[in-house]
């Protein structure tokens, strides 16, 4: 994750997720090997630090393109880009375990969701994993539809997995077929 994107990726996470204790921490995540996170942002638009004050224009024209992947802070920085939302995945032994997924609220229903999962899927399957996994709230029907859209199942639930209200996490997955490998072989 590029360094100048924690301050955007917070507030949205923490717009998404008021209740969630401990706060996730992406300083930290950073510096987490396993861990692979993707924003969909605005190329053209910059925001001044430290907060996000610009407001995107309308629509989303080319946004797929748009969403970058960032692993660690290699990418030299052309500006603080609008953020519109980010997900992210821990890799655990050929399975990759979304953390979380999370657009702000005045850029839902506008496909940025569905984006981000879209990239999430590529890249999980680029790097061969077997199964995307996630817990999502009992009430959280919303994301449960997206997950649904692109074909995870329900496939467990934890009781009382939330810690603020106890609240049921719904255990989803995805089975990725194995990617096609092509070797070289010799004839005659
Ligand atoms: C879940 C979330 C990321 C969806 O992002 P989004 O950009 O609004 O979603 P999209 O516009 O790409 O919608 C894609 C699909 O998601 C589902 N969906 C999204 N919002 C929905 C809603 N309010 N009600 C029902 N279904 C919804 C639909 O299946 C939709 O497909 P459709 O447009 O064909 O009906 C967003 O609501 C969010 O940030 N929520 C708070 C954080 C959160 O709950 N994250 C999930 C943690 S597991």
């Amino acid at each position: 994750m590029r360094k100048e994107d924690i301050p955007q990726v917070t507030e949205i996470d923490r717009e998404a997720f008021p209740t969630l204790w401990p706060p996730a921490n992406y300083q930290r995540e950073l510096q987490n090997r396993l861990a692979h996170y993707i924003v969909a942002c605005d190329e053209e638009e910059r925001v001044e630090p430290p907060e996000p004050k610009a407001i995107p224009k309308k629509g989303f024209p080319g946004l797929v393109s748009r969403l970058r992947r960032f692993f660690g802070n290699e990418l030299p920085s052309p500006g603080r880009q609008y953020i519109f939302g980010f997900t992210g995945f821990w890799m655990m032994t050929g399975e990759a375990h979304i953390t979380n997924l999370a657009v702000w609220e005045k850029h839902r229903r506008q496909g940025i969701g569905e984006s981000l999962l879209i990239a999430l899927i590529d890249l999980a399957t680029e790097l061969d994993v077997r199964f995307i996994t996630l817990e999502v709230r009992a009430s959280n029907t919303a994301a449960q539809s997206l997950y649904s859209k692109y074909g995870f199942t329900q496939v467990g639930v934890r009781h009382g997995y939330y810690t603020d209200n106890r609240e049921d996490g719904v255990l989803m997955s995805l089975e990725i077929s194995p990617q096609p490998r092509f070797r070289q072989t010799s004839s005659g």
